[in-house]
């Protein structure tokens, strides 16, 4: 039997509106991470299993209507899966598991942007993970139009990305309010700077996060 002593790795978590300029940062911040020595698992929600990614894929395309809370319940089952299969096993060998997406962003779009109630999604969040959450979460905050101009033409909208600017600027208060009840977990990232701005602010979280692993 092999015993491992590896410790535990560290769950980082990359959120914000659609358009907000996540996927833009997040491969860089894991290259960092790793030109640093650490082994890192760069994964996503929904999805970042098959039967995740099946489920995002039903989530995001499907032409059906979905009722809010079946889209919640389906968003915690892929995430039950991805904990089970991909981050558990990752933080056990001791790796960086970064994220793009976690349960903030059920509380956002589920609760904020559909109106689920934050009770059941804390039942959920109970039931799914009661001992896990993020080291950090990095939070990228952009209003709505801007954001929306930055989805022009960068591909089809899915069913998210179709709403309105309304359910957006509900789903960024969330993000805000979570950010504020969470503030030791949560950094704010103002998306509005450039991206070489952004890159520096994130080299600088980097060497945090790496330092302390
Ligand atoms: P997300 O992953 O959060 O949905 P993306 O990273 O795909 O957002 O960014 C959406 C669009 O905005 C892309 O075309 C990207 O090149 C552009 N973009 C990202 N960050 C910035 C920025 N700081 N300033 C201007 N444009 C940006
Ligand atoms: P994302 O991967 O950011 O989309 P893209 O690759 O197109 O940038 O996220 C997919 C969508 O799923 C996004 O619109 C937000 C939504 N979502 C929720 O509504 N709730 C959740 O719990 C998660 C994880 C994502």
């Amino acid at each position: 039997m092999s015993i491992n002593t590896s410790p535990r790795g560290k769950f980082i978590t990359f959120e914000g509106i659609d358009g907000a300029g996540k996927s833009t940062h997040i491969a860089a911040f894991a290259d960092a991470l790793r030109a640093r020595g650490h082994v890192v698992t760069l994964t996503r929600e929904p999805g970042g299993t098959p039967l995740g990614e099946s489920l995002r894929d039903l989530l995001l395309h499907t032409r059906t209507a979905m009722h809010p809370e079946t889209e919640a319940l389906l968003m915690f089952a892929a995430r039950r899966e991805h904990i089970a299969q991909v981050i558990e096993p990752a933080l056990t060998r001791g790796e960086m598991v970064i994220s793009d997406r976690f349960s903030d962003a059920s509380f956002a779009y589920q609760s904020g942007g559909r109106g689920v109630p934050v009770e059941k999604l804390e039942q959920l969040e109970q039931w799914t993970h009661p001992q896990l959450q993020p080291d950090l979460t990095l939070l990228f905050d952009l209003p709505p139009d801007t954001a929306e101009q930055r989805r022009q033409g960068a591909r089809d909208a899915d069913r998210f990305e179709a709403e309105q600017q309304d359910f957006f600027a509900r789903v960024r208060a969330a993000y805000l309010d979570r950010a504020r009840k969470h503030a030791q977990r949560i950094h704010v990232i103002d998306a509005h700077q450039s991206i070489e701005q952004i890159r520096a602010e994130l080299e600088a979280l980097v060497a945090t996060v790496a330092d302390s692993a």
